[in-house]
């Protein structure tokens, strides 16, 4: 392995990580990082290559504990991770998967385009007449959050609650600076309130309720088919994924366009392009950076050996600007229309939300890109927050030149083109 070093914490990786990620690439790109131990993976064809790899497994809650004082009580969080679909592998996790991905199928994503669509309105709606828009706080926040919360058949009125308790788990997850022994206990303080909350909201279905998701789980959990705590662990699951990384990418994508005036308006020209550069968006500013995998055999890639029990980092932002895959990657290109990056991941874990990610920000780009050519950033240079593994900025606000919101947005049938959700066409 190269004795190599890299900075991946300091402020010039923070504000653009890929011109270390290309060097990684290039001289070191099976790389292990002397201060956490983990082993980077830079290029596409190995990140791709682990990811269909059963000698890497999903169960990385151990080391994600490693650090965390003794006197923090993370029982309750190890609870809820243990079950998850993301850490569960094999027979299991297909199985959970069925349950826990049925509100996500191609079918289902279709039958939300329109709500969607409604939802996403009704919040443009609601910014008429302002002149500046502050993209996270007014759009990119509340948009997935009512959107999940619609879908899984909850109630709209906790959502700003909702979003506060992914967001501590989110700032755990993300070893976000900081004590970590705060924010482990906010991370499990949050995770306690929200497994109150699905518990509250699953007692209190009327009874008889069909056909939302929450009702589907109530009835594995009666039927048996499915335990107290894998039906609260993924709903709990569901809910964090679903809010941070769409919120991300409406930001990213906001700021993508933004910064490349040229594309923004061969968008303005061809909205039929709308899907092919969300698709873009996703592979320029992943959302999700890094991924994490630990191996349970020993295994060799790219002549390097990886013992059992080594985390490897699977570095999705970087194989998807891989020079041996996509051509000029550093460019952003709105009819690029190649599927193959990396953003939703692949393989048995590729994300179940990716259809309905897709579907969401291809509704709010519809309505958001007629306004941009009028729009510049006003709260200064774009800070990135200080997290190596998700890619989203500090804050976003934008002012308009000289007209006020208004509901602009570009015509056509547009729901056949979001991707399908269960990713077969990736494998
Ligand atoms: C732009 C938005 C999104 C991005 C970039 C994203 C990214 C990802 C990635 C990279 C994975 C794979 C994780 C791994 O293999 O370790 C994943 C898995 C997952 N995602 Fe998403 N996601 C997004 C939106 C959503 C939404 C809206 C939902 C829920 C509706 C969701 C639910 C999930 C779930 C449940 C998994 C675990 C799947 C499994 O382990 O089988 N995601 N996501």
């Amino acid at each position: 392995m190269s004795s190599t070093d890299f900075d991946l914490r300091g402020p010039a990786f923070i504000h653009n990580p890929y011109p270390t990620y290309r060097a990684m690439r290039d001289r070191a790109p099976v790389w292990r990082d002397p201060y956490t131990g983990h082993v980077f993976i830079t290029r596409y064809d190995d990140v791709l290559g682990i990811l269909k790899d059963p000698r890497f497994g999903s169960n990385r809650i151990n080391d994600r504990l490693k650090r965390v004082p003794d006197d923090v009580d993370v029982s309750r969080l190890v609870e809820l991770l243990v079950d998850r679909l993301v850490m569960t592998d094999g027979s299991r996790h297909r199985d959970l998967r069925r349950e826990v991905g049925s509100a996500f199928t191609a079918a289902k994503v279709r039958s939300y385009a329109q709500g969607t669509d409604a939802m996403v309105r009704q919040t443009f709606d609601s910014l008429r007449e302002q002149d500046t828009l502050d993209v996270l706080n007014d759009l990119a926040l509340p948009v997935p959050s009512r959107v999940i919360l619609s879908v899984l058949g909850l109630p709209p009125r906790d959502h700003q609650k909702l979003r506060a308790w992914a967001e501590d788990f989110y700032l755990w997850l993300a070893h976000s600076p900081g004590d970590i022994g705060v924010r482990t206990q906010r991370a499990v303080d949050s995770i306690v309130q929200m497994s109150d909350y699905v518990d509250n909201e699953l007692s209190a279905l009327p009874s008889g309720t069909e056909g939302t998701y929450v009702a589907r789980m109530a009835t594995n959990l009666e039927s048996g088919e499915m335990t107290h705590n894998e039906v609260t662990a993924n709903l709990i699951g569901i809910l964090n994924a679903a809010h941070e990384t769409t919120s991300s990418l409406i930001a990213n994508g906001t700021i993508c366009l933004l910064e490349h005036p040229g594309e923004l308006q061969r968008l303005i020209a061809e909205p039929d392009l709308i899907a092919s550069a969300v698709e873009e968006m996703l592979r320029f500013e992943s959302p999700s950076q890094i991924i994490s995998r630990i191996a349970t055999e020993e295994a060799e890639i790219d002549g390097v050996t990886i013992k059992p029990g080594v985390m490897v980092a699977l570095v999705l932002g970087s194989a998807n600007r891989d020079e041996r895959v996509f051509v000029d990657p550093d460019s952003f290109d709105v009819n690029r229309n190649e599927r193959q990056n990396l953003a939703f991941g692949r393989g048995s874990h590729f994300c179940t939300g990716g259809g309905l990610a897709s579907l969401e920000l291809v509704s709010v780009f519809r309505q958001l890109v007629p306004l941009l050519p009028k729009a510049r950033i006003i709260s200064g240079p774009v800070q990135w927050r200080p997290t190596p593994a998700f890619r989203s900025p500090r804050d976003l606000v934008i002012e308009f030149d000289s007209v006020a919101i208004t509901i602009a947005e570009f015509g056509g049938d547009w729901y056949g083109q979001v991707p399908t959700a269960d990713g077969s066409s990736h494998n």
